[in-house]
């Protein structure tokens, strides 16, 4: 990876800032989760310096819905994460629209529901917030490389830091052997950021890109499944640390858009600004192995 010099962009910069002055009509982006917090504000401020937006929520109507009433040009695209057969449908649905694709933001994601949820056979947090998008961006690579610079921005967070012993327990993907849901949660952002790093590695040789993102703290709908004490932490920490939607949303757009991070991948970015993540993070053969995890996992959704 190249390292950006420091960017002029910090914690209190907003996502239109980040973005004043760029033109970005003639550019596709998909984004998923656009129908709250961070992904609606992602999808706006993009949409208004000129790009068609191409806008996933849990079924069209709730995609439409977060639409209306925006500035600019969107497709609304029906993408139920914790279901794989949505996923694939929805990527179908994309590629035969024959387009490129400049970015792709796998944004949606829950947090840490207090009781141990399932599909497929796994943790819900793995299954919505990393496998999902695994199949997702793996099903679109095309569009992806035909881009003149396609980027993949991968929403993590700083709550990657916190997972089970090892950062990924393959031997509990289903939960099954024991639950936590902060630590659940931290494994799925810590797999997002390992899949943005072994991505940039296999798109070494075409002209797209990947990094992964910490927004911030940000109080959206995200904490709604957390309850009991965690929802009490998180309410009483919060008012501390915490900064605006705008604000929130400022290093994923940066990094969807920010000519300084041309030729960047591989890279973890919060306050629009390479951080450092995790020792777990940075460890390729964890990369590798989730990589291939993931794609027995994902079988003939791939
Ligand atoms: N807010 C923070 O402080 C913070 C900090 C670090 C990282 N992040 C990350 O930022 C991203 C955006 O979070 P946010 O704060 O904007 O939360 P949010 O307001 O709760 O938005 C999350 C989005 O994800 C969608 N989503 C959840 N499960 C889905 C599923 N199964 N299928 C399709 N869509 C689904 C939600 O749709 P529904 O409304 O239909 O559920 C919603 O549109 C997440 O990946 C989160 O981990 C946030």
């Amino acid at each position: 990876m190249s390292t950006p010099p420091k960017s002029r962009f910090n914690r209190r910069s907003t996502a239109e800032q980040v973005t004043e002055g760029l033109d970005l009509s003639g550019k596709n982006i998909l984004i998923t989760g656009v129908n709250s917090g961070l992904g609606l504000e992602s999808m706006r401020v993009l949409a208004l310096r000129g790009a068609h937006v191409i806008g996933a929520a849990r079924t069209v109507d709730k995609a439409r819905r977060a639409c209306d009433g925006l500035e600019g040009e969107f497709t609304p695209v029906a993408c139920e994460l914790s279901k794989l057969e949505s996923v694939a449908s929805c990527a179908d649905e994309i590629a035969a629209m024959g387009i490129p694709l400049d970015v792709i933001m796998c944004n949606a994601g829950i947090m840490a529901p207090a009781k141990l949820g399932q599909a497929n056979g796994l943790e819900v947090q793995f299954l919505t917030n990393h496998l999902a998008h695994f199949v997702l961006v793996n099903r679109l690579l095309e569009p992806l490389k035909s881009a003149a610079a396609g980027r993949v921005v991968m929403l993590s967070s700083l709550g990657h830091v916190q997972t089970p012993r090892g950062g990924i327990d393959f031997d509990n993907l289903s939960g099954d052997r024991g639950y936590s849901p902060m630590k659940f949660y931290g494994q799925s952002k810590l797999a997002n950021l390992l899949f943005s790093n072994e991505l940039a590695r296999r798109l070494q040789d075409s002209p797209a890109s990947s990094n992964a993102v910490h927004p911030g703290v940000i109080t959206t709908n995200l904490a709604r499944d957390t309850g009991g004490w965690l929802s009490v932490i998180i309410k009483a920490t919060a008012p501390l640390v915490e900064r605006s939607v705008a604000q929130g949303a400022a290093t994923q757009c940066y990094a969807a858009t920010s000519p300084g991070l041309n030729g960047v991948s591989g890279a973890y970015l919060a306050d629009c600004n390479v951080a450092r993540p995790s020792k777990h993070a940075s460890d390729p053969a964890l990369a590798k192995r989730l990589w291939q995890v993931s794609a027995e996992l994902a079988g003939d959704y791939l």
